[in-house]
């Protein structure tokens, strides 16, 4: 499926996984927010997950994990929900809680149709809330998560030479500038694994070691 013109891989060969980038105050022992957006538990993207899961407990950090399709995550903001006066219901003020209380976040997510699945989209719409993750003063938008990092990896069966959804790509964009970046975070690393169809299994394990060295190095 080719959806976007195709878009040079940027990625600096003299740092392939961002660290010079990186918030060098960084806290000794972090609290990850793990979010994975996928229906189906055999798929690379909870291979993704886990492996970077391992590595942030084996490396003493805290993670808090959510696994959105398995809680069954109500992805559907209300209109009694949209002022930053309103209350939202308590699994919504638990998920505020934790993104606020968070200091790296990892965003796990399949591409459909060069856009994360609607459920995750629904996530960042009830939990990136006006007064938790930004909110507006007579200057204008203020990011209220600043300090904090993000890591997205995304997954997708096009490769990556044909579908423009790697490095630069106007879905990684969308996550660096348009929802990161208009928060406040500002220390942001995506990274798109494919293909995933045309893998073969000594490709998805080496992917997976990616995975670890990403989580463990950031
Ligand atoms: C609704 C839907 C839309 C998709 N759209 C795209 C797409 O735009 N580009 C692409 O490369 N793959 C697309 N795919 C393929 C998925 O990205 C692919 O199945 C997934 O990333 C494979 O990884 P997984 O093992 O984690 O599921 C789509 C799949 C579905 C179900």
């Amino acid at each position: 499926m080719i959806l976007w013109p195709m878009i040079e891989h940027r990625i600096d060969r003299r740092d392939p996984i961002g660290i010079r980038n990186r918030n060098r105050f960084a806290p000794e022992t972090m609290k990850v927010l793990v979010i994975l957006s996928h229906p189906r538990l055999d798929c690379f993207c909870h291979k993704i997950a886990e492996a970077a899961i391992v590595e942030f407990r084996e490396a003493g950090h805290e993670v808090v994990f959510h696994d959105l399709y398995a809680e069954n995550f109500d992805a559907i903001l209300p209109h009694s929900e949209v002022l930053k006066s309103a209350k939202p219901d308590a699994a919504i003020e638990q998920h505020c809680r934790e993104l606020v209380d968070a200091d790296l976040y990892v965003i796990v997510h399949p591409i459909w149709w060069a856009m994360p699945p609607a459920m995750l989209k629904g996530w960042v719409d009830r939990v990136f809330r006006p007064g938790i993750a930004y909110e507006f003063s007579p200057q204008g938008a203020v990011g209220k998560l600043k300090g904090k990092r993000a890591i997205v990896f995304t997954t997708s069966n096009s490769p990556p030479e044909e579908d423009g959804n790697g490095s630069g790509s106007p879905l990684e964009e969308l996550w660096k500038r348009s929802i990161f970046g208009f928060c406040g975070v500002d220390d942001f690393y995506c990274r798109n694994f494919a293909s995933i169809v045309l893998s073969t299994q000594e490709q998805r394990d080496e992917w997976v070691r990616e995975v670890r060295t990403i989580a463990r190095n950031r």
